[in-house]
């Protein structure tokens, strides 16, 4: 094992998803540590969300609901890939949008109100996204009562195509029909989010 390498040996996942395992970061509560499977399209997936969040970076668009990315490191189980961990204000490790769409009935209102406007910074931003499920959003407590919804994971464009970089239109289109579909499927999932409560 190199010295300057992470070791992860009996540090149990945060979650693990269909293609990385997410580790807590053993030396900073605020981080975590995404290893991606040993398969060549996990490995694909990672390069390519690396690939998008470099084109967010250079496009200056606002990253408030995004898992910032801090680069890669050595561990003990592969190279690994450092991002924010997601954390309420009080300490408490934040839980993603599908636990609180579930459990929280005091709290519709406000889910409600920050689904619309995570729909409205994607947009605005032309922020794309391919796999946005209610796991891949994250819930953090910045305050009683109050909520900020950060993207873990589902970010930029699984499709084979380039063009969608390089045509406003197409992008705006894109992400338009793809946010009513993530909403439909809230919908289906949550017979309390009515039609046209999430624009
Ligand atoms: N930034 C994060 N903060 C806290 N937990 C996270 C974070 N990123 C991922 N996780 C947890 O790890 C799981 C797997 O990570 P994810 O990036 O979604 O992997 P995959 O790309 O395989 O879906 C998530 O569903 C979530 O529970
Ligand atoms: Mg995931």
């Amino acid at each position: 094992m190199n010295a300057d390498s992470i070791s992860l040996q009996g540090v149990t996942p945060l979650g693990t998803g269909t293609s990385r395992a997410c580790y807590p970061h053993p030396n900073d509560p605020f981080l975590c540590i995404k290893i991606p499977l040993d398969d060549r399209t996990s490995q694909k997936r990672q390069s390519r969300e690396l690939r998008y969040y470099k084109r967010l970076k250079r496009s200056k668009v606002s990253m408030r609901h995004i898992s910032q990315y801090h680069g890669s490191i050595i561990t003990d189980k592969g190279e690994g890939y450092v991002y924010d961990r997601i954390i309420d204000f009080d300490g408490v490790p934040s839980r993603d949008l599908n636990h609180h769409l579930q459990n929280e009935e005091g709290l519709q209102k406000i889910l409600i109100h920050k689904i619309n406007e995570l729909g409205k910074t994607l947009e605005s931003g032309e922020i794309l996204f391919h796999d946005l499920n209610a796991s891949n959003v994250f819930c953090q407590k910045i305050a009683e009562n109050n909520y900020q919804l950060i993207i873990i994971d589902g970010l930029g464009d699984a499709s084979f195509f380039k063009f969608i970089h390089y045509f406003k239109m197409i992008r705006k289109r894109t992400i338009r029909r793809r946010w009513k579909r993530v909403v439909n499927r809230f919908s289906r999932y949550y017979p309390w989010i009515k039609p046209g409560m999430i624009k």
